[in-house]
């Protein structure tokens, strides 16, 4: 359609190569609406009478509900809806649509509405997961289990404490893609191909019909600068590599060898050859798809770099990149989300193995502390007792008074006090004593939870009201082109 200064038509091989067709699916509904806020504001300014306008909203609207994937000439959906609009309302009409606009910034403005949303749906899917993990956690405040420095055994914690550290990472994801959101909220639409045009257009009005806040100013800016695309799949992509996190503990903890939790029937996969796996690949997909979004947004970012300001057709190798990156995102949340809501969880496994080993370590050296000894000389002697309890192959609870006397002269402390003190300390007098802010203690697990609760409330009240604005204008829109299609 646009080929009026080239001889001929593009070679069919190559049309294959520079179609971006099918990954247009993804944007095909917003580049109708455009279309329709872009007509209806032609129109508003004279430049569309009402029966053209009229006629180009009613065959959008026709469009709307055509299968668009079907293969086409058209290099991409810009091409192929105005392609159709003309064909529905002769070229004396239609061919008026794509006045005072480019598909630069057509697909820019196309790809703002895409993100909005999809940030919308991704917020509220980690606000779903962050609930869950809530929700557990509030079973859990008091289910001791070890916390790991380096995969090694630190210090008595609960399982609680664990579920809101990941709530809190995604609160955060949450936080960041709100904010982008903000930046992504502007209209490009009226920039043109990159210098504005001389028409009497009114681009605060197409972007107000399309629930934009504002617009993207300038209009070399407007239309090749993809910074905020970029900005949301590095946002998408820390998502992901926390979530990543997440599920390489739920891995470790599913061996057998830990046992800590058990994924449900409905998560695990078996083995073709051997019969008695449960395999967590789902888990090992999302540290796989990971990988892939990383990948994304090196894509973008390498892709931006060296480009000349004005669009280039690069540009175009942009929205795939942004496709699977929301798709992942959202099926990853969804998965996990019910990962947790179905888990297992091994109380006694993790109670047991939390009252074992060396872990009270660090609460003895604090209760000698308390008894006035500096904290170095209080490392030494628990480091003497976990050397001789280790040699014996025991736990500290089980060293007798000589055995203690052994690790501490009568100078550092008295044997038979430091013996009492030893038996005093499990993990559930831990938990107890722990008070510092955001530690393992079991008060303080039920203060994260408590305020999690509020931010939940909070945060979901701000989506749903970010989402209604958008719905309310293109409700708006709708309605105006019905009017203006009678
Ligand atoms: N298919 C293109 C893209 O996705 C649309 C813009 C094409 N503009 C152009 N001047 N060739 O980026």
């Amino acid at each position: 359609m646009y080929r009026s200064r080239l001889e001929k038509n593009l070679d069919k091989h190559t049309l294959d190569y520079v179609s971006s067709i099918s990954d247009d699916s993804e944007i095909a509904l917003y580049d109708i609406i455009g279309s329709q806020a872009h007509s209806i504001m032609l129109y508003e300014n004279n430049i569309l009478s009402r029966a053209e306008v009229k006629k180009i909203l009613s065959a959008l609207e026709k469009i709307k509900k055509e299968n668009l994937s079907a293969k086409s000439s058209a290099e991409d959906i810009h091409e192929l809806i105005e392609t159709l609009v003309i064909k529905k309302t002769g070229l004396e009409v239609g061919g008026k649509m794509h006045t005072a606009r480019s598909r630069n910034d057509q697909v820019a403005l196309d790809l703002r509405m895409k993100i909005r949303d999809d940030i919308n749906v991704v917020c509220t899917c980690i606000l779903d997961m962050v609930e869950t993990l809530v929700v557990l956690a509030e079973k859990h405040t008091a289910t001791a289990m070890p916390l790991y420095t380096h995969l090694q055994q630190a210090q008595i914690g609960t399982f609680s404490h664990f579920l809101i550290s990941y709530s809190d990472a995604l609160l955060r994801d949450f936080e960041r893609l709100y904010d982008t959101f903000g930046r992504v909220n502007h209209s490009p639409l009226g920039a043109g191909p990159v210098g504005g045009t001389s028409l009497p257009i009114n681009r605060n009005s197409t972007a107000k019909m399309l629930g934009f806040s504002g617009i993207v100013e300038n209009s070399i800016d407007a239309t090749s600068n993809r910074d905020v695309v970029a900005e949301y799949v590095g946002h998408i992509a820390i998502l992901m590599t926390n979530l990543s996190r997440i599920a390489e503990d739920l891995v470790i903890w599913s061996t057998s060898e830990f046992s800590f939790v058990e994924l449900s029937d409905q998560f695990s996969s078996p083995s073709s050859v051997m019969p008695q796996k449960k395999n967590p690949d789902i888990l090992e997909l999302t540290r796989g798809k990971t990988a892939r979004v990383i990948g994304s947004l090196v894509a973008i970012l390498s892709n931006l770099k060296g480009l000349a300001s004005g669009y280039g057709r690069d540009l175009q190798e942009i929205k795939p990149s942004v496709f699977f990156s929301s798709r992942t995102a959202i099926s990853a949340l969804v998965v996990l989300n019910s990962m947790f809501a179905t888990l297992k969880v091994n109380k006694q496994k993790m109670n047991q193995i939390a009252d074992s080993g060396y872990l009270a370590a660090l609460d003895i050296a604090e209760a000698l502390v308390k008894e006035g000894l500096p904290f170095r000389s209080a490392h030494k002697i628990v480091g003497n007792l976990v050397h001789t309890a280790h040699e014996s192959k025991i736990s500290l609870s089980e060293l007798t008074t000589s055995e203690v006397a052994k690790s501490v002269s009568s100078k550092e402390f008295d044997a038979k006090k430091l013996g009492k003190i030893i038996s005093s300390i499990n993990a559930e007098s831990s938990l107890k004593n722990r008070s510092s802010l955001g530690s393992a203690g079991i008060s303080e697990q039920k203060r994260l939870i408590t305020k999690r609760k509020s931010k939940i409330k909070q945060y979901r009240n701000n989506i749903t009201r970010r989402s209604a604005q958008i719905s309310l204008a293109i409700e708006r829109l709708s309605s105006n082109v019905r009017t203006l299609c009678r």
